[in-house]
């Protein structure tokens, strides 16, 4: 039963005639350093939640509640007008990343200022969050303005914005669990990745998994003179180079026993269609000023970062690394390993993998303790789903050509948990680059982005209340 038929163009009047405000709001957001990790900051990440419920509000949601948890509150709002229709529910996450290292920025993170760069002609907000995903999750809350402001939304919707996607999402977890009926709806919508380029539009149809642990060697008991005790006990540091170093074949595959028992390999068909989407080495490699890629043998450097599992090392630290030297053996090192996983991955599978695996490694005379840390579950979502088919034809409506679909790297934990417990796809809408710096120094979000996103977004709830019969 189709009851709105609805063009969108009074809403796309509306947010062309906005958006000076929009931008406004967002890089008000922006201003409050909403860093999940960090405790210290913990009165402005519940600051940022009345924010956004605030905005939710005024955009026109009801039933704006601020949900507590264990951790950070979770924003909830909607507008359920007919029953009759379709439900999205849009997630989003307020929290970000800590700004570390601020040195290394060119303004302060948490000032927000718009700058040209070459990839952003027309204007990039620079921020902690500008893109992920405060300037992504606002997109959703400005769209729905802009349709309920000029009576054209066409569908219901709820939203669920939460605190703590940068650290784990744990009571997100439970959130769901608890409250099926509450998030009740058809699909889930999701601005929280990238695209391939601002003249290349895609949509995400994959995310990677992750396993986290820690890793801690122990030698001696106490740390010793590198000279009276070198050559004649295990140094906790070298061995540890040693074990991470035997991680990885000489074809750059992982050494862990069993490690790709379960990894779905792709047919030819499906990596050629993945082959189509363009990609440069060259420019990839003056991107980073890198001389060379590398990589595990037989894929491309695509299906490296996206089809195909990773181990990375993210931190290693121990002994001595003060102002100069000191001649020491220390009693113990560490590290932090990723593990980005595939489908049928499981990662607490993975990390009983690597925690047998590395422990066998260890050499006599030192001891191995691993301590896991919040993992995730890959996703994946099919291209013939309405919801997918809607998403489709909201970028050919805005950019002029079909998305293509794409597998990214990264990982959103939730979204196989979503689908785990509500049952529900969701479809990945994002509109960042990679180059705009997510987690690093000097992140950003172009302006063209930004407002493409709001104005494509109310497109796919147009789409979808037409295609769900
Ligand atoms: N939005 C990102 C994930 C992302 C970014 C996916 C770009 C695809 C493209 C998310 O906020 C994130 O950073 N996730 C973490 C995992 C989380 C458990 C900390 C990640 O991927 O490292
Ligand atoms: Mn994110
Ligand atoms: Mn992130």
């Amino acid at each position: 039963m189709i009851k709105r038929e609805i063009s969108m163009s009074n809403t796309q009047v509306f947010i062309s005639e906005n958006k000076e405000r929009f931008l406004e709001e967002l890089i008000d957001l922006l201003r409050i350093p909403s860093v999940s990790a960090d405790p210290s900051f913990s009165k402005d990440v519940n600051k940022t939640a009345d924010e956004v419920a605030k905005r939710l509000t005024e955009a026109g949601a009801e039933n704006v509640e601020i949900c507590q948890t264990e951790g950070y509150p979770i924003v909830y709002g909607d507008k359920i007008f007919d029953a009759s229709l379709p439900t999205i529910l849009v997630y989003g996450h307020y929290d970000v990343q800590p700004a570390d290292p601020i040195e290394l920025w060119d303004s302060p993170a948490f000032e927000p200022v718009v700058k040209t760069t070459e990839i952003h002609p027309e204007g990039a907000i620079f921020a902690r969050g500008a893109c992920d995903d405060k300037g992504q999750m606002f997109m959703h809350v400005k769209a729905f303005e802009s349709m309920m402001k000029t009576d054209e939304l066409p569908c219901n919707v709820k939203f669920m914005i939460e605190g703590e996607e940068e650290v784990g999402s744990m009571n997100l977890g439970i959130f769901v669990k608890n409250n099926h009926e509450k998030l009740k709806a058809d699909v889930i919508l999701i601005s929280d990745t990238g695209m391939l380029a601002n003249d290349v539009p895609s949509v995400t149809t994959g995310l990677r998994g992750l396993s986290y642990v820690e890793v801690e060697v122990t030698g001696p008991n106490r740390d010793l003179h590198s000279g009276l005790y070198g050559g004649c006990v295990a140094n906790p540091i070298n061995a540890l180079a040693k074990m991470i170093a035997s991680l990885h074949d000489e074809n750059n595959h992982i050494t862990i026993p069993g490690f790709y028992d379960k990894v779905v390999d792709l047919s030819d068909e499906e990596r050629a269609e993945m082959a189509k989407a363009p990609f440069s080495k060259e420019a990839y490699c003056t991107a980073l000023d890198i001389a060379d890629v590398m990589g595990e043998a037989g894929y491309t450097t695509p299906e490296r970062g996206s089809i195909r599992p990773t181990l990375d090392v993210n931190g290693i630290w121990g002994g001595y690394i003060g102002e100069g030297a000191k001649t020491v053996i220390a009693s113990k090192a560490y590290a932090k390993i990723s593990m980005r996983l595939v489908p049928d991955q499981d990662p607490e599978e993975i990390t009983n993998l690597f925690l047998t695996h590395f422990n066998s490694i260890a050499p006599a005379g030192t001891k191995v303790k691993v301590t896991p840390h919040h993992g995730g579950e890959p996703a994946v979502t099919p291209i013939d789903s309405i919801g997918y088919k809607a998403a489709s034809m909201a970028y050919e409506k805005t950019f002029g050509k079909k998305p293509i679909p794409v597998r990214s790297g990264g990982s959103i934990p939730i979204v196989a948990m979503f689908e785990k417990e509500l049952g529900l796809k969701s479809i990945l809408m994002g509109f960042g680059l990679d180059s705009d710096a997510i987690h690093s120094p000097n992140e950003h979000y172009g302006l063209f982005n930004y407002f493409r996103g709001i104005e494509t977004i109310p497109y796919f709830y147009s789409y979808f209340t037409k295609l769900h019969k």
